[in-house]
């Protein structure tokens, strides 16, 4: 671990990220355990958010009391697989603003191509969380996380649910300024990108496709 990555090895993720990898978990358990973790998750990416105090009036006497600062922070999905964490977050974080970045492989080029871009505005004041559970080869997350500053962001944290090392080095090469949090860091990719052991495919699993 060090600042770009952290590696969230809190018990109760470590056991429900095993029981997602296990292939005979079911769709509406793996959907259930993916809700779980990523509020867990959301615990951790949102660590050090800058605070202030609000005058309040307890039963008491009147506080100072403290919360967050600044503009609605922006949750934005990568599509598809995004979507399961996203939901998580967003019951954590009811508030904040919400994106979603559509795209998809080239087989002819391997490159991503952008077919749908839809982000909150200001988004240059917000802390912008992107979410999507692989890091794998990182192609596609540099690609989303290129858009977002594109559109203005400056301020970007990465939550994955699980990151290859080769996704890791893709992204603090490309984007040494956008955190990862992620709940495991495996082995290597497989010669078809997934990542290895990984829990397969992250979207399939989810949404109960293939
Ligand atoms: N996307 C997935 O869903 N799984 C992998 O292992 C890699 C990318």
């Amino acid at each position: 671990m060090n600042d770009h990555v952290t590696h969230v090895t809190h018990p109760l993720v470590q056991h429900k990220l095993t029981l997602m990898r296990q292939k005979d978990t079911s769709t509406a358990l793996f959907r259930q355990l993916l809700r779980e973790i990523s509020q867990l998750l959301a615990y951790e990416v949102t660590r050090g958010l800058p605070m202030t105090t609000r005058r309040i009036d307890t039963p008491l006497e009147p506080m100072d009391a403290p919360v967050i600062d600044g503009k609605k922070l922006a949750l934005v999905s990568i599509l598809r697989a995004g979507n399961g964490l996203l939901d998580g977050v967003l019951e954590l974080i009811p508030s904040a603003r919400v994106g979603f970045v559509g795209l998809y492989r080239d087989e002819a080029t391997l490159q991503p191509v952008q077919y749908y871009f839809k982000v909150p505005t200001e988004l240059e004041d917000r802390l912008v969380i992107a979410v999507d559970p692989m890091l794998a080869t990182g192609n596609s997350s540099v690609a989303a996380i290129d858009l977002l500053k594109q559109a203005g962001a400056t301020n970007i944290r990465f939550l994955c649910l699980l990151a290859a090392p080769e996704g890791i080095a893709r992204m603090r090469e490309a984007h040494p300024d956008v955190p990862i949090i992620t709940a495991a860091i495996d082995s290597h990719l497989n010669d078809h990108g997934y990542i290895v052991p990984g829990l397969g495919d992250a979207g399939d699993r989810m949404f109960g496709t293939k």
